[in-house]
Parts: C-alpha cells; sequence; structure tokens
C-alpha cells in the first residue's frame, strides 16, 4: 500500500495526467519519470518509442511501484501493449478512457503526434467499438513545441490551430485531445471547432480507472501522513522544474535527474 504509483511520458506532458490522480488519489505516493532526453517521442519510429518505453519502466520498477501508468499517447500506441505483456504489475494507459468517451459520437476527429496518428491505433479501435463511425485522424505535430514555449494562448496557436483544422469545421462533433499537451489547447480548440464539439481528453477517465484497480486490489494507500512525491528527468532538471509547473499547476519543489537513460 505504502508502494508509489509510477508515471512516464516522454516529458512534462504527462504531469496533466498526474493533476488528475492527485485530484482522485490523493493519499498515494506518486514517482513521475519525464524522459526529456528523448523527447519528444512523437516524431519516432515505434522501435525508438519502445525501446525508451522499456527503459523507462524498468527504471520505476526498480523503484517498488505497485501500479504503471502511461499517459503518453504516443507510447501508448507503440508500447502499451508490450509492456503489459512483459511486466508484472497493473498498468493503465489512456488509449482506453479516451475509447469510452467517444463511444457515443458518430463523428471524431483523432488529433494527436504523427507517430500515434500514424499508428492507426486510435482509429482501428474506435471502428471496432462502433463500425458507423465516421473518423478523421489528423496529425498537429507543431502543437507540442508551441506549447511547450508557452505560445498556447498567443495568437500563432490560433493561426496554427485554424490551418490544421480548418478542414475539420463542420464535420465533426467530437475531438479526442490524443496527446498529453493539447488541453492546455483547449480555449484556441474550443474556440477554432466551434463550442458544439465535444472536446475529449482522458486524463480524469485514466485517474478513474487507476483507483478503481486499486480498489479491487485493496491497495489504496489510506494513511493519514502526506504523501511523497518524486520526479526524474533524463535531462536538465532545472528546465523540467521550471516547465512542470504550466502542466502540473503548482511548483514543483525538486526533480532529480534520471542519469540511467
Ligand atoms: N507525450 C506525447 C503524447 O502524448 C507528446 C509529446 C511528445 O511528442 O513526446 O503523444
Amino acid at each position: 500500500m505504502e508502494a508509489p504509483i509510477g508515471l512516464f511520458d516522454s516529458g512534462f506532458g504527462g504531469l496533466t495526467v498526474m493533476k488528475e490522480i492527485v485530484k482522485l488519489l490523493p493519499n498515494e505516493n506518486l514517482i513521475y519519470l519525464g524522459d526529456t532526453a528523448n523527447l519528444p517521442y512523437g516524431n519516432k519510429s515505434p522501435e525508438t518509442v519502445i525501446r525508451c518505453a522499456r527503459a523507462n519502466a524498468a527504471f520505476l520498477l526498480e523503484r517498488g511501484i505497485k501500479l504503471l501508468i502511461i499517459p503518453c499517447h504516443t507510447a501508448c500506441c507503440h508500447a502499451l501493449e508490450i509492456l503489459k505483456q512483459e511486466l508484472p504489475i497493473p498498468i493503465v494507459g489512456v488509449i482506453e478512457p479516451g475509447l469510452q468517451l467517444v463511444h457515443n459520437f458518430r463523428r471524431i476527429a483523432i488529433l494527436g503526434t504523427t507517430s500515434t496518428i500514424e499508428s492507426g491505433l486510435y482509429q482501428t479501435q474506435i471502428r471496432k467499438q462502433n463500425s458507423n463511425v465516421e473518423i478523421f485522424a489528423k496529425a498537429c505535430p507543431l502543437f507540442v513545441p508551441l506549447i511547450e514555449e508557452g505560445f498556447h494562448e498567443h495568437i500563432t496557436a490560433k493561426l496554427i490551430a485554424q490551418h490544421y483544422l480548418d478542414e475539420l469545421k463542420g464535420k465533426i462533433d467530437a475531438a479526442l485531445l490524443a496527446c498529453t499537451h493539447y488541453p492546455l489547447l483547449r480555449k484556441v480548440l474550443d474556440e477554432e471547432l466551434g463550442a458544439n464539439v465535444a472536446l475529449i481528453e482522458p486524463a480524469v477517465g485514466c485517474a478513474q480507472i487507476v483507483k478503481k484497480i486499486l480498489v479491487e486490489k485493496n491497495q489504496l494507500r489510506i494513511q493519514k501522513e502526506k504523501p511523497h512525491y518524486q520526479f526524474f528527468a533524463s535531462d536538465d532538471p532545472e528546465k523540467f522544474r521550471k516547465f512542470g509547473k504550466l502542466f502540473f499547476g503548482t511548483v514543483i519543489e525538486k526533480v532529480e535527474k534520471n542519469k540511467k537513460l
């Protein structure tokens, strides 16, 4: 029960999911690893993403985690099923909660990194749950660097969103934000796609799945002492600490360097 939950992402984006875990499971000890040395995953080959995902998971397993969360959509598309077969602990990704939330829509846009969209995984899974659906898969590779430079509410964000999303206007009922970073663009995406298009984020659903598993396994931490949060980055910890606040919402006090990756 004292054992922490581990999360890994290519960098800072997964902190948007960690934020929801903190809200729903405020007693849990958490370890977050941002593989910033290999960021971004979104333009990497499946082989590279799988190699990084295995190394990240091994690093967290060595720290005795009881459950692994993979908030990174690109990593989930390429490595979630592989890691589920290889590791002895429960693993929760962001694909399943996203699929649950788009279930009732008929015209769905999937917005993600190039690697996520090219994997075709979301397209296949959505079609599996409803063959009657119209899917518009759109890679938006400029969104991640834009957000990481703090331009998510800048006019540039609006122009780039227009460039990617103009063709979807009037054609969709929902847009699945299949990238850790895109929740930060919510305002711009709302304006661009219109208020009648639902923007779907899997973070809360992911936290609910984690809670359900821990309840079922009787592994919830119920101690009253404050939980312990540990942050690791595979590149410049100070940069992670500074940028992390944008995604996590609160100040991150300390980030350690993971020298292994
Ligand atoms: N974490 C990635 C994802 O959700 C976005 C950032 C990256 O490309 O590494 O797909």
